[in-house]
């Protein structure tokens, strides 16, 4: 019989720990070479084993170009990604490495349950109910397990997508924007509980967000992004207490990490040398770690 999901597993699961990810001397060009678009230039980063790390930039800087080079789905043009050591395709293949694009491709035809447990399937784990419908009842879909993607909305959509990238156990989470189309309550409800899920269990998490607070909440390290080419100018370490609960927003600590990350965006009025409130990195281009 399968395992049963344990969110108190912390070694992993039978398939390893999480993994540690080292990202190095990665560029990304698109098009003909004598007419190349630089998407990304010169990422250096390294994800500890168990740790959530937030991706945060403007658009078109090229998180979602980073993400995919990490999943294995789209070849940097220099540079190298190890994850364990090892290249990140055949993770994919057996759903040690899970992503949730930006747009949640379900495939109309199947149900929400199906829809999850097609990602076990395709990883050649064995077929898992019970799994399969205690995360869809996490992501608060309980009840829409028969519905299909065309009778939902674009939020329950994106969770079935998330419920989905949880399906394999996966050691190593990249996760596009998983909430943004997700109501305001229910993500809020979310970015409680699904950390709890993949913290306890310790999984290797990047995420992209548009959200600073939602960076903030869920992370413990912040990489900021410049605009084209994108590259990493600030690395912040987010080091509130774990689990994260909903009343560290309102705490002055993660105020200045909000409006820390603001200034290194760019978004707010006071540089960046006038505030020091947070533990902040700030990566002069072409230094990145
Ligand atoms: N397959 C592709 N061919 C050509 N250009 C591409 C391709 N994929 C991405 N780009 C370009 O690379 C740049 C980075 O795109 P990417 O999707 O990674 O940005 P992003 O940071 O995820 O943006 P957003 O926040 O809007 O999702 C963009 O200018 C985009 O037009
Ligand atoms: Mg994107």
């Amino acid at each position: 019989m399968a395992p049963r999901f344990d969110p108190l597993r912390r070694d992993g699961g039978p398939r390893g720990g999480p993994p540690g990810v080292v990202v190095s001397g990665v560029a990304k060009s698109f098009g003909a070479p004598r007419a190349a678009f630089a998407a990304l230039d010169r990422i250096d980063l390294t994800l500890q084993p168990a740790s959530t790390t937030a991706l945060v930039g403007p658009s078109g800087c090229g998180k979602s170009t980073l993400l995919r080079i990490l999943a294995g789905l789209e070849t940097a043009t220099t540079g190298v990604v190890a994850i364990d050591d090892a290249g990140p395709d055949a993770m994919r293949r057996t759903g040690q490495i899970a992503v949730a694009f930006q747009d949640p491709s379900l495939l109309p035809w199947r149900s929400v349950r199906s829809n999850v447990a097609l990602a076990r399937k395709l990883a050649r784990l064995p077929a898992d109910r019970a799994l399969v419908d205690d995360l869809i009842a996490r992501v608060g879909l309980a009840g829409f397990e028969q519905t299909r993607p065309a009778e939902l909305s674009g939020g329950m959509r994106q969770r079935t997508a998330i419920a989905r990238c949880l399906a394999t156990e996966p050691r190593l989470m990249l996760l596009d924007e998983p909430f943004g189309a997700v109501d305001e309550l229910t993500r809020r409800r979310l970015n409680l509980e699904l950390p709890r899920l993949w913290d306890e269990r310790g999984t290797t998490t990047l995420l992209v967000t548009h959200s600073i607070p939602e960076a903030v909440l869920l992370s413990d390290r912040v990489l900021v992004m410049s605009a084209r080419p994108g590259r990493i100018v600030a690395d912040v370490v987010i080091r509130l207490p774990r689990p994260r609960t909903a009343e560290v927003t309102v705490t002055p600590e993660f105020h200045a990490l909000v409006d820390r990350i603001g200034v290194e965006l760019g978004f707010e009025g006071a540089a960046p040398a006038e505030r020091e409130p947070a533990e902040v990195l700030r990566l002069p281009v072409g230094a990145q770690r």
